[in-house]
């Protein structure tokens, strides 16, 4: 299919993107400022592991960029943990926010064994309760409008699971959680709430990958899903997207048929161990995706 005619613009939109100052974040505050969007570019300017900060270099650089090529930014440089500091740049500068692109990260990849209480809280900080608190400033003032948009960023390390990424894959995974809450409360309210799982050559992946593998894996390349999810026209909510490399895909959950055991035939460890085929088999699974579907097949349905 060809691209739609009607170029997507922002125009009147106000964007928050937080971790804007370099990697994927950069790339949605440049595409969205060059469609008409004003954008506060938050970064704290700080390492990749959560380490230093205050600078405000990372920030004003994408300011710099998105002011010469003829858009609208304002920098700020507070922690995502301090998120109503954030939106109040927005709401000082222009007024009021309507896209939320919650990007900001740091690692601290390390084995269960070797991880400290440190290494999970603070990624937990940045990326769990860093998009909590930018998202609950920001919620208010969507709710009054009856207008929002709003992305979290999850990852692959949490859908998935990865060696050496428990604290990282736990605070992605729980972002999916409170997305999809999220989505669920903001839907009477013109609120949309949706997730991308990224893959792109940044800072956080130059170490890991092969440069022929990174050469493929463009940052910008992820930013176009991001903005059309934060356009005024796209109706989707609650999706959860792989992207990376010019590949978009929604993932869903997929439940197994499964197996019922009544009461006259037994339920025992022996009687689940027996059917472990039927309550594994996929061959007819189903999708629920919300959580009456899920009850409802729970008590109605099942063999
Ligand atoms: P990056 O390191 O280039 O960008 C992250 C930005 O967030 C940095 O500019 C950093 O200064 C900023 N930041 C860190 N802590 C902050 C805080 N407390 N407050 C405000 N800003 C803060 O990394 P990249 O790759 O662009 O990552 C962006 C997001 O995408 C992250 O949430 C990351 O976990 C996620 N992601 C990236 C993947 C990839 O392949 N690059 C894979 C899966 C997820």
């Amino acid at each position: 299919m060809s691209a739609p005619a009607t170029k997507l613009g922002f125009d009147g939109r106000i964007a928050i993107v937080t971790g804007a100052g370099g990697g994927l974040g950069r790339q949605h505050a440049l595409l969205l400022a060059s469609r008409g969007a004003k954008v506060v570019v938050n970064d704290l300017g700080g390492g990749m592991h959560g380490d230093g900060g205050g600078g405000h270099r990372a920030a004003d650089v994408v300011v710099d960029e998105i002011r010469a090529a003829g858009g609208v930014a304002v920098a700020n440089y507070d922690s995502v943990e301090n998120g109503e500091a954030i939106v109040k740049t927005a709401l000082d500068a222009f007024g009021t926010v309507d896209i939320v692109i919650n990007n900001a990260g740091i690692l601290r990849d390390v084995s269960f064994a070797k991880m400290n209480t440190a290494d999970w809280d603070l990624v937990h900080k940045v990326h769990l309760s860093g998009a909590m608190r930018v998202t609950h400033a920001a919620w208010p003032v969507m709710r009054e409008k009856g207008y929002g948009r709003i992305i979290m960023t999850s990852s692959a390390a949490g859908i998935y699971g990865n060696f050496g990424q428990t604290n990282y894959g736990a605070a992605k995974m729980g972002l999916v959680g409170f997305a999809a809450c999220l989505a669920e409360e903001g839907k009477s309210k013109g609120i949309h709430v949706n997730t991308i799982a990224p893959i792109a050559a940044s800072r956080m992946t130059e170490t890991i990958m092969p440069p022929e593998v990174l050469a493929r894996l463009k940052p910008e390349a992820v930013s176009p899903l991001v903005a059309w999810l934060c356009h005024e026209s796209c109706t989707e909510t609650k999706g959860v997207f792989e992207v990376g490399a010019g590949y978009i895909s929604k993932i869903r959950w997929e439940r197994a048929l499964g197996a019922r055991f009544g009461e006259s035939s037994g339920f025992s460890p022996e009687a689940v161990a027996s059917r472990w085929n039927e309550i594994t088999d996929f061959s007819q699974g189903e999708y629920p995706s919300s959580m009456h579907e899920s009850f409802n097949a729970i008590l109605q349905g099942g063999k």
